[in-house]
């Protein structure tokens, strides 16, 4: 194992996990030059091929999710975290949790989650509203909002009102410490070998963190408080976890709905606070769509009597949802998801990707991509426009990757990125902080130092 992880740390340093704003533009270059995709051979047993066009990633992601791993090497470390979780499993192990867990992510479902959303904005900004009074209106969004996703992620999945973003807890702390020690850990090389990891400090730090994380699982479920509390509240994802059953009448067991509400937490509340801070960051940097989304929520509130956006007003937010979409192109928060197949495939041009060769899917190539998107760097929601977005491939915007093995919450985090946006847009106005942006390609797109804008609270418009 470790011979094949230096291979493949060899092959991969210079060109991904370099995890700077240089890395990304190495990205840049090579998309530029090799347009479709480019590929290494390591001696007789490795192959790493690297593909940046929506016409070729295509027919690897819409493949049947029977002939598709998950490669261990990039997703092993979540392992001791996340378990046997649908997010790691492959084959008929993974068909029958997707299909166990998919009516959870039904919209009569998320239409109740809308008021949590609500509720969770709310209270971030009044934090904003308390900080701006007191002079500190400059405020890093990375860790403003992924307390907020934090917050309502855990009332959607436990109806947990953990209070985090006003008081943080040891259970939100160790959330926050795996996703750190991840990314420390793919950066060392000796650290991939778990005989070696689990006696370092920082394994001995990561166990304890997921020790944290589990046994916390174990009192929501096994505990008299949790009978308590289920008995007042909104159904949640873990009361439908637990009632799913399939076709047999097989349903999960508690070690299964564990790893997926683990799962849950891990793949849900970064991703979707990175996606909302770079929305804001491209709307601090350009006043006119931050004003036309403003006046979009405004006409959509006015003569009501409470700041609430409901589930039906999602689809009439077109102009801001153009800007959310454009900004997940820009800045997608997960740039590359890796696979095997386990038969040879077939690309464009009739070219062949051997079987067991790991395949790294470029998000954030063919989001750079300068054959698909002309100008790639410049940020223009009017890309989403229906008029604009004919013609363009199927494969062209995949923040949520596609096929069988496509992001199971995209519906719920689309929903929340709307509703936190506009609600922010309405109540501030912002403008960009006092220091240059540095990209950080990391388990999720952040920026060095985090993103530092300036706000400005707004009164509620006059009618
Ligand atoms: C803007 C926010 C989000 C983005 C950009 C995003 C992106 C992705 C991507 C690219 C994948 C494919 C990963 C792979 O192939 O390895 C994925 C899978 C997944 N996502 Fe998301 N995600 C987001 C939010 C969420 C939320 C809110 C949840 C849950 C509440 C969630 C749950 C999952 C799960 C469970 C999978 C694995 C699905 C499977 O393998 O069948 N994600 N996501
Ligand atoms: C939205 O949140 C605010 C503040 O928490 C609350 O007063 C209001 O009732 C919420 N609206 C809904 C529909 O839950
Ligand atoms: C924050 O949490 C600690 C311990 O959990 C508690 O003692 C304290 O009163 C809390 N503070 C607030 C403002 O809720
Ligand atoms: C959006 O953000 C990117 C940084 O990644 C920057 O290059 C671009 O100029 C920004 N554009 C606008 C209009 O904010």
């Amino acid at each position: 194992t470790l011979f094949k992880v230096c291979l493949v740390h060899f092959m991969w340093e210079p060109f991904h996990l370099t995890g700077t704003e240089e890395g990304l533009q190495a990205v840049d270059r090579l998309v530029r030059t090799y347009k479709h995709s480019c590929s290494w051979f390591l001696g007789p047993f490795y192959s790493l091929v690297r593909l940046f066009h929506p016409d070729y990633v295509k027919p690897l992601l819409l493949a049947s999710a029977s002939i598709t791993v998950k490669d261990e090497l990039f997703y092993g470390f979540l392992r001791p975290w996340l378990g046997q979780s649908i997010l790691l499993s492959n084959g008929e192990e993974w068909s029958r949790r997707r299909r166990l867990l998919t009516p959870a992510f039904h919209f009569d479902i998320l239409r109740n989650y809308i008021k949590i959303f609500n509720h969770s904005s709310d209270v971030m900004h009044a934090k904003w509203r308390r900080l701006v009074a007191n002079g500190e209106s400059c405020l890093d969004m990375f860790s403003q909002i992924s307390m907020l996703t934090l917050d309502s992620l855990l009332k959607c999945t436990f109806s947990y009102n953990s209070n985090c973003q006003e008081n943080s807890s040891e259970y939100i702390a160790a959330i926050l410490e795996l996703s750190n020690l991840i990314i420390d850990r793919r950066g060392r090389i000796l650290h991939h070998w778990d005989w070696w990891y689990w006696r370092t400090p920082e394994g001995r730090r990561f166990k304890r963190a997921c020790d944290i994380v589990h046994g916390y699982l174990v009192e929501r479920f096994m505990g008299a408080k949790y009978e308590e509390e289920k008995k007042k509240k909104v159904v949640d994802f873990i009361d439908l976890l637990l009632l799913s059953k399939d076709e047999e009448g097989q349903g999960l067991s508690d070690e299964d709905v564990k790893a997926e509400a683990d799962t849950f937490m891990f793949a849900g509340h970064d991703t979707t606070a990175s996606g909302i801070s770079w929305v804001l960051y491209n709307l601090s940097q350009n006043q006119d769509y931050q004003d036309r989304c403003r006046a979009e929520v405004n006409d959509l509130l006015q003569d009501r009597q409470t700041e609430d956006i409901e589930w039906d007003d999602l689809n009439n937010l077109p102009f801001t949802t153009m800007c959310i979409k454009e900004s997940l192109r820009l800045h997608s928060p997960v740039s590359a998801v890796t696979r095997r197949y386990t038969e040879d495939m077939n690309v464009p041009g009739g070219r062949v990707i051997p079987k067991g060769s790991i395949c790294l899917l470029s998000i954030y190539g063919i989001h750079h991509n300068p054959e698909v998107w002309p100008d790639p760097d410049v940020y223009n929601p009017m890309r989403f426009d229906p008029e604009n977005s004919k013609g363009r491939s199927s494969h062209a915007f995949i923040p949520f990757s596609s096929g069988p093995r496509n992001c199971i919450g995209q519906k719920f985090a689309m929903a929340e990125m709307r509703v936190v946006v506009a609600l922010t847009l309405r109540r501030f106005r912002l403008t960009s902080g006092p220091e240059k942006v540095r990209r950080l390609p990391q388990v999720v797109l952040g920026a060095e130092g985090g993103l530092q804008l300036q706000l400005e609270t707004l009164d509620p418009p006059q009618e």
